[in-house]
């Protein structure tokens, strides 16, 4: 077994999604899409030339060696397994440190077993979300290719994220696009802190995203959203240390909340990659969860029976879908706004992940977000709204019997608590009626788990007997 380091960049190709198609472009090409049918780039390799170890634990020896940067990145000592970069050239910032925690509290709330329910604390990352591990992918990407300027249109961590790689590499200037309205302040003021261009447009993520893709291209910025494929690639590492946390066996589920539908599709490949190295013997199943208010793929997969059919979707559902969003000018909208999003740009590379991975899609609402995470955070973990999908869709899936109480789960809390503790306070102090009245429009008009400021005058005896009376 070769060493990091004998990777040859030659061995990775792009190639084009659709078997129909199939057309291949050069590792170092930059492209978001193919140019003969448009559709969307996997990076491929050619894993019978390449080195890779006849078993996983052989990655754990790398912690022997964790002094060593792309050993201590939690996406880089799996690089035998992303072998599109040269040694010399990955830009780390030790992204990927992030545990699996058993939670039997959120266990119990989701109705299974103990011992079975397992957090993924993507929070955990050096901007605080789970894009760090696609974006250590990217910005390699973008630096081997020598790119000045990186671009993305977000609703708040890809951005984050983006203008940390720049800020502390000094290897390029972010370019970031928001929509005005949605973006939460913790986000927005991590790229106002890490020097990002910060670009505001009049619209929403989807409008953003369209707008970026045609400032790349007419300014010739790199673009890192998650239509870029090396991104992906960054994000199978997520799975392949819960594979890790878990000695290496696969679980019965993996949850996760679905908004440009990027994570969803690195984790199918994932296994199916870990699946055909022969370093799997099964594949787990997959749930990808989308807010209610922002619900395409829930929509497209559940409701009007969008399916991959190996390599032959059948588009017009789509684009019919598309045209009716059109003409009744609709907006995403949901309290979870990382993943309001209506348009995901990667959703053919996730059917094709549910359908290798024997996938689910549910829809969750405001008031089941809020209450699950409220539940995350009593049990001693935190995270932002969009993650909490993840744990209120297992709690639908477990009472309508899809996974059962004793299957091994895994929900992947993708943002850390502090993201937006806007959501977190209003859920917590707002007294019932202004609740309601703020976010009753969204449907929410409990908070069940709240956990109350008590309110007493300056008075020390008052103080000691609010303590008492609600200890
Ligand atoms: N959870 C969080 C905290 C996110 O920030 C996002 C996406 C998702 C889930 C959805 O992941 O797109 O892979 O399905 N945030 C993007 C952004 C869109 O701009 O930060 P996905």
């Amino acid at each position: 077994m070769a060493t990091l380091g004998n990777v040859k960049t030659d061995l990775a190709y792009q190639k084009c999604l659709s078997p129909a198609c199939g057309t291949t472009y050069d590792v170092g090409e930059v492209r978001t899409a193919c140019d003969r049918c448009g559709g969307l780039l996997d990076v491929a390799y050619d894993w019978d030339r390449l080195p890779v170890p006849d078993s996983l634990s052989w990655f754990e020896r790398k912690w022997a060696r964790r002094n060593e940067p792309l050993c201590r990145s939690g996406v880089w000592r799996f690089h035998e397994l992303l072998p599109f970069a040269a040694p010399e050239k990955i830009v780390t910032i030790g992204e990927g440190q992030t545990p699996l925690h058993l939670t039997d509290g959120v266990g119990e709330y989701i109705g299974l077993d103990a011992g079975k329910l397992y957090l993924e604390y993507e929070g955990m990352n050096p901007s605080g979300s789970f894009k760090d591990n696609g974006m250590t992918a990217a910005f390699t990407h973008a630096h081997t290719i020598g790119a000045k300027r990186a671009a993305c249109a977000s609703t708040g961590n890809t951005s984050a994220s983006l203008a940390l790689y720049c800020c502390a590499s000094k290897l390029m200037q972010a370019v970031i696009f928001i929509g005005s309205g949605k973006i939460s302040y913790g986000k927005l003021s991590q790229a106002l802190d890490y020097g990002a261009l910060t670009v505001q447009i009049e619209g929403d993520f989807d409008d953003a995203m369209q707008r970026v893709r045609e400032v790349s291209e007419q300014l010739g910025i790199y673009l890192v959203n998650s239509v870029n494929p090396f991104r992906l690639e960054g994000q199978k590492t997520i799975m392949f240390r819960v594979l890790e946390s878990l000695d290496w066996e696969v679980p019965d589920w993996i949850v996760v909340p679905g908004g440009n539908l990027g994570n969803s599709s690195a984790f199918g490949k994932a296994f199916h990659e870990l699946h055909e190295l022969g370093l799997i013997d099964r594949m787990p199943r997959l749930a990808v969860i989308n807010a209610a208010g922002a619900d395409t793929l829930y929509e497209l997969y559940e409701n009007r029976g969008l399916r991959y059919n190996h390599g032959h979707p059948n588009t017009e559902v789509v684009d019919k879908y598309y045209a009716e969003l059109d003409a009744a000018a609709a907006k995403a909208d949901t309290i979870a706004s990382a993943i309001e999003i209506n348009r995901p740009v990667n959703l053919m590379k996730c059917i094709r992940a549910l359908e290798c991975c024997d996938g689910v899609v549910r829809e969750v609402t405001d008031q089941e977000i809020l209450d699950a995470k409220a539940q995350v955070g009593a049990n001693g973990l935190g995270c932002e709204p969009a993650s909490a999908a993840s744990v209120a869709g297992a709690k639908m899936l477990r009472e309508q019997g899809v996974i059962a109480p004793s299957d091994r789960v895994v929900c992947i809390l993708t943002g850390h608590q502090l993201k937006d503790p806007t959501a977190t306070v209003a859920y917590h102090t707002t007294d019932q009626d202004e609740f309601e009245r703020v976010l009753g429009k969204r449907g929410v008009s409990r908070a069940a788990f709240a956990n109350r400021a008590v309110k007493v005058a300056n008075d020390l005896a008052e103080i000691v007997q609010a303590i008492q009376l609600n200890s």
